[in-house]
């Protein structure tokens, strides 16, 4: 019986990883990107870059080390990497009960805030995937605000290391299966059924500026424009306690004094950092910075 193909490779045909290319490879990704391998995970390396090495002709995973390392078109070949070994799993409307504590709270909390003449709300969304998170907080927005959504200048800075998930967020086109936990009326307001899938609406699109980031980049994440509130749902997962306390930290710093953190509902910075209060709702933990 033909065994199972991983892309163009049968497991059979896929490159094995020595111990020690694992650690070199692992270690080397750890200094590019903060995301943790486990050695127990170390198949997936060889799952998801197997096929890769055998486009560029290498023999073995101390070859591609070497190749990412110093090779020509190092550039390209680490946004190469990057698309391969990130995770990227997300859909519209994901976890709703914590979403309805941003409807309720969080985003009336920091709204409250801005007075009189024009409004401003800047929300960033670190580690968006393929779009689907920071287009439904677009979509919540414009059922929260209805018309009053003119006099507000709104913001959402969408940022992800995945170059094709960039991509495929800048296109605003899905699949049912991106749709599966959104209500149908929401569907029928904010999508328009295109043979290609489902095409997310323009006044929602243009509330969101995607762009690349690598949240290990220091100088980027400074760069990124002070917020009221932060997402990063389900990515410091990745992470180990050292990347996790200076991502945390970088989002401290962005955010504006009384501004929120909204990690993923497994994530927990309980040990990782004290400098914000957490607010336990129903649907789950959200971080304030003191005002
Ligand atoms: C599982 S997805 C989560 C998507 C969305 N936030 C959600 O909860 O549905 C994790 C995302 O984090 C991104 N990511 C991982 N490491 C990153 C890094 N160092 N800098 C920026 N993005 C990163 C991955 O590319 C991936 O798209």
């Amino acid at each position: 019986m033909p065994l199972p193909t991983l892309g163009t490779l049968s497991l059979r045909d896929q490159p094995k990883i020595s111990d020690t290319e694992f650690k070199e490879l692992r270690d080397y990704i750890y200094s590019l990107t903060g995301i943790d391998i486990p050695a127990e995970r170390k198949y997936l390396l060889e799952n998801r870059l197997g096929a890769r090495l055998k486009e560029l002709g290498l023999k073995n995973f101390g070859d591609y080390t070497r190749h990412l390392r110093l090779g020509v078109g190092r550039d390209a070949e680490l946004q190469q990497l990057f698309e391969r070994i990130t995770t990227n799993e997300t859909s519209f409307f994901r976890d709703q009960k914590q979403l309805d504590v941003v409807r309720d709270k969080v985003l009336p909390a920091v709204m409250d805030e801005q007075k009189g003449g024009v409004k401003e709300l800047s929300i960033w969304c670190a580690g968006c995937s393929s779009g689907e998170e920071p287009y439904t907080l677009g979509i919540m927005l414009h059922e929260m605000l209805r018309m009053s959504i003119i006099s507000w200048r709104i913001r959402i800075t969408a940022n992800d290391l995945s170059p094709a998930m960039l991509v495929k967020a800048k296109a605003g086109l899905y699949n049912d299966h991106a749709l599966r936990t959104t209500p149908k009326d929401i569907v029928d307001r904010y999508f328009t059924k295109e043979p290609g899938g489902y095409r997310i609406h323009p006044k929602v699109q243009k509330l969101v500026q995607f762009g690349p980031i690598n949240l290990n980049d220091t100088l980027a994440v400074k760069r990124v424009p002070r917020s009221q509130v932060v997402f990063c749902r389900n990515v410091i997962i990745y992470f180990d306690d050292e990347m996790k306390k200076k991502v945390i930290s970088g989002f401290y710093d962005n955010l504006q004094p009384g501004g929120y953190l909204v990690l993923g509902h497994s994530e927990s910075i309980h040990k990782i950092s004290r400098a914000f209060t957490p607010l336990m709702q129903p649907g789950g933990i959200v971080y304030q910075k003191q005002g």
